[in-house]
């Protein structure tokens, strides 16, 4: 990709037209709402969309605010949680909406180093609620992004090592526009499009500038190290 600007503006054009309707993202021109992302983004990292969505819901029924959340006893919000596993991450949840709901006025922080300083919050999510809750820039970078990186620029160094790599490059085609539609639409190109077995290229708003496509070794990359 020789020019990030014009890459940036296809990918968003490609997410108008093929963005998935999911419970936790707002309606086009709809404010979003910190709450309800930051709980979408810790559930995710803990299970597949289709998974988290029926959990989402229920959470957002029960406990619509932060403040909510906070002042459920923790026993319901673990049982509420049951299904998705690892109890740690639901226990810093709680931790987290009393956090901000005792001490930060029910507001999350809007900045990535704010939002650090909250339990359960690592640099995945606090990059998530920025740009998606906040409309701020931020590169957000998953397993799904690190595929579609490695792809387009067709690097050929191993995971995990090469995370730092894949990072500072996903962050030279993040661009200042829509930063929270362009982070998304990263996630939906993976999870869709570039997936890590039979890659749809046909469909791919980048297929023509993927170095990995052109070298017909898409489907090989990311590479990971031998264990
Ligand atoms: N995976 C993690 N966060 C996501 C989001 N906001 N949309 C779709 N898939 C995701």
């Amino acid at each position: 990709i020789n020019d990030s600007r014009i890459a940036a503006e296809r990918l968003l054009t490609w997410y108008d037209h093929h963005r998935r309707d999911l419970p936790w993202r707002s309606r086009p021109g709809e404010e979003a709402d910190p709450y309800r992302v930051w709980l979408s983004e810790i559930m995710l990292q803990q299970t597949t969309v289709p998974a988290a969505a029926p959990y989402f819901r229920n959470f957002t029924e029960r406990w619509p605010t932060v403040r909510d959340l906070a002042s459920a006893p923790l026993d319901d919000v673990l049982v509420a949680w049951a299904g998705l596993g690892y109890y740690a991450r639901a226990r810093n949840l709680y931790k987290c909406a009393q956090v901000v709901a005792g001490e930060l006025g029910g507001r999350f922080p809007d900045t990535e180093a704010g939002l650090l300083e909250l339990p359960g919050v690592g640099a995945y999510t606090a990059a998530a609620i920025t740009s998606i809750a906040f409309g701020r820039k931020a590169t957000v970078v998953d397993g799904n992004v690190e595929r579609v990186i490695a792809r387009v620029f067709a690097v050929e160094e191993p995971l995990p090592n090469v995370k730092p790599k894949l990072k500072a490059l996903a962050a030279t085609l993040t661009p200042d526009a829509r930063p929270g539609d362009y982070a998304q639409a990263m996630m939906d190109l993976g999870a869709t499009v570039c997936t890590p077995r039979k890659p749809k290229c046909m469909l791919c708003p980048w297929a023509e500038w993927c170095a990995a496509r052109a070298a017909g070794i898409q489907e090989e990359l990311p590479r990971k190290a031998a264990k």
